[in-house]
């Protein structure tokens, strides 16, 4: 039985999608196979592979309540690749945004729903995911907790010849813990959807998101995105940018 992912985030690195694929992964069985869809060099090589696989996950980002052109390009070719070569998939999706709510990706699910009525294939159903920027900090934020730990572990040695500072090995066990409960509804539902992938059944839609009270989402999110626009420029450049005026 051999599963395509597809990660379709624009993004070559650091995409919230490969860390929620990378997580679907462990709960599926059999052979996998992981694809990337970015432009369109990429649609023959993933049509071949979908040829004969018996199932194919889509795992994408919501863009304007939708999904992204570019993916919108490659589910034209691969309906029409689909009736016309007669094929029997069974097609998942893991959608991510970036507010909070899961439930945003709803109208994705539907145009899935309605891309696999139209190519005679087997919706088996999906999990949307809220807060998915947030999500992907905290794998990140993880193996920083590792990176300390390892470091504070070196200092110990070096300075008190203990090997086991107990102290930080407390710390991070704290951490980790809560970084995993953040987790916790994305874990839970992609193992479902893992078992579903791996039998060929439905699964159904399941949305879920990142496990922390919305008020400190909104916080979180208004001091990640001023620190981002920082580095890239988008809000204060604009903001202190010099405005040409156009007479009429
Ligand atoms: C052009 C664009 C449109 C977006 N539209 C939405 C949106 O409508 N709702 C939302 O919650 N997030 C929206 N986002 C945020 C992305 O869904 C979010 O950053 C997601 O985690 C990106 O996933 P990726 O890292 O796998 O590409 C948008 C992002 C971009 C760049």
């Amino acid at each position: 039985m051999k599963t395509v992912f597809i990660n379709c985030s624009p993004k070559k690195r650091f995409c919230a999608s490969a860390y929620f694929l990378f997580l679907q992964k462990m709960f599926v069985g059999g052979e996998k196979v992981s694809e990337q869809l970015r432009t369109p060099a990429d649609h023959e090589r993933i049509l071949e592979q979908v040829t004969d696989a018996k199932s194919v996950v889509f795992c994408l980002p919501l863009y304007v309540d939708g999904i992204p052109s570019h993916v919108l390009r490659f589910m034209e070719k691969m309906e029409a690749y689909c009736r016309e070569n007669s094929l029997q998939l069974n097609v998942y999706c893991i959608a991510n945004n970036g507010f909070i709510e899961g439930k945003q990706n709803e109208p994705l699910m539907q145009i899935f729903e309605n891309f696999c009525s139209r190519a005679g294939l087997f919706w088996g159903g999906g999990v949307g995911i809220g807060g998915g920027v947030m999500l992907n900090v905290t794998r990140i934020m993880f193996f920083v907790e590792i990176a300390l730990l390892v470091l504070n572990t070196v200092l110990s040695a070096v300075n008190t010849g203990n090997f086991f500072p107990k102290d930080a090995w407390i710390s991070f066990g704290e951490n980790a813990a809560l970084l995993l409960f953040f987790n916790l509804g994305v874990l839970f539902y992609l193992a479902c959807m893992g078992s579903h992938i791996s039998k060929g059944t439905h699964s159904g839609k399941k949305y879920t998101r990142i496990l922390i009270p919305s008020f400190i989402f909104i916080l979180f999110a208004d001091i990640f995105f001023i620190i981002i626009s920082f580095f890239e420029g988008g809000l204060f450049r604009s903001w202190l940018a010099k405005k040409e005026y156009t007479e009429s």
